[in-house]
């Protein structure tokens, strides 16, 4: 990886660190996005001890359209990018809305991506990846239009089984529309790992999760090997569309294999951000 530069979101926690710290041991340079300088700085020092690159990072609250877009904007300065890593991700056991009048697990978890992706691709290289951590979350996951901000019998799992599934369409749509243009889009399902992930959420779901990783949780390092993979692999170059656990090819639920669902995904999303269009 020595002279390529990874893009990664959420990296000052879980699996983001931790591939971000792979990454750059194996020699590349790290432009990641935080919202907390404090939690920036500490991942920034990991990763000079990790490799010599000059790694950067970008302030920002993925949940905010602007805040996307200003932060997408800003990496799109740095030098050509060879991987983008979209990883960034909560589950909120309330529902919330953000200033944009977003649910906010839909503006974080979705928006964010595809916002960030938009922006980013004239700036990626040949040959370069895309790579977007879903959740085998995604299966639960139940797509309605009519809904789209869940803002009927809201439950956090749900809804964050349906931004999963968001994540599988939107990287099917993506790999369709760039398909032949030498980059390529792929997601994954991580494992159910003991990260930060859950602390937040809220209610009983914190402490659901809390439980569950402590019993059948996966080690972070486990848990960053197949986003490592799909980030360097000589063996995934090739591949784009798919959707990975344990860093092989794995069929996706039967909603998040339906096309015209994830072009309207990719509508909805343009219209509500004004980018992709
Ligand atoms: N852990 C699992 O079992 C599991 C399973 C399947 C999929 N995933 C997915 O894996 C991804 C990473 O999660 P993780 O398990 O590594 O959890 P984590 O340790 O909680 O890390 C989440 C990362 O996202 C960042 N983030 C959260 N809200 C943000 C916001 N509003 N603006 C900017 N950044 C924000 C966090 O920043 P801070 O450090 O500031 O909090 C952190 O860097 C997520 O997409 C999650 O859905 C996780």
């Amino acid at each position: 990886m020595r002279g390529k530069t990874v893009v990664v979101t959420g990296a000052t926690s879980g699996i983001g660190e931790v591939a971000a710290i792979r990454l750059a041991q194996e020699g590349a340079r790290i432009v990641f996005t935080a919202r907390d300088r404090t939690r920036a700085g500490a991942t920034l020092q990991k990763l000079h001890k990790a490799g010599d690159a000059d790694h950067a990072f970008h302030l920002a609250d993925l949940s905010l359209l602007a805040e996307m877009k200003r932060v997408a904007a800003d990496i799109a300065r740095e030098p050509a990018i060879d991987v983008l890593i979209n990883n960034a991700g909560a589950l909120f056991n309330r529902r919330g809305e953000t200033a944009d009048g977003l649910e906010r697990t839909f503006a974080l978890n979705h928006m964010s991506y595809f916002v960030i992706t938009n922006i980013l691709l004239p700036n990626l290289k040949p040959g370069a990846r895309i790579v977007s951590t879903s959740s085998g979350a995604h299966r639960r996951g139940i797509l309605d239009f009519g809904d789209l901000q869940s803002r009927h019998g809201y439950r956090g799992f749900p809804v964050y089984a349906k931004s999963k599934l968001c994540n599988v369409l939107f990287t099917r749509e993506l790999a369709r529309r760039i398909a032949g243009g030498g980059i390529t889009a792929n997601c994954l399902h991580p494992g159910f790992v003991a990260t930060r992930f859950g602390d937040d959420s809220g209610g009983l779901v914190s402490w659901g999760v809390r439980l569950a990783k402590a019993f059948t949780g996966l080690s972070v390092e486990e848990g960053a090997k197949t986003l490592v993979y799909l980030a360097s692999s000589p063996d995934a170059a090739d591949v784009s569309g798919g959707y990975f656990q344990d860093c092989r090819i794995d069929m996706p639920s039967e909603a998040a294999r339906d096309d015209a669902d994830a072009g309207k995904l990719w509508q909805v999303s343009a219209e509500i951000s004004g980018v992709g269009r």
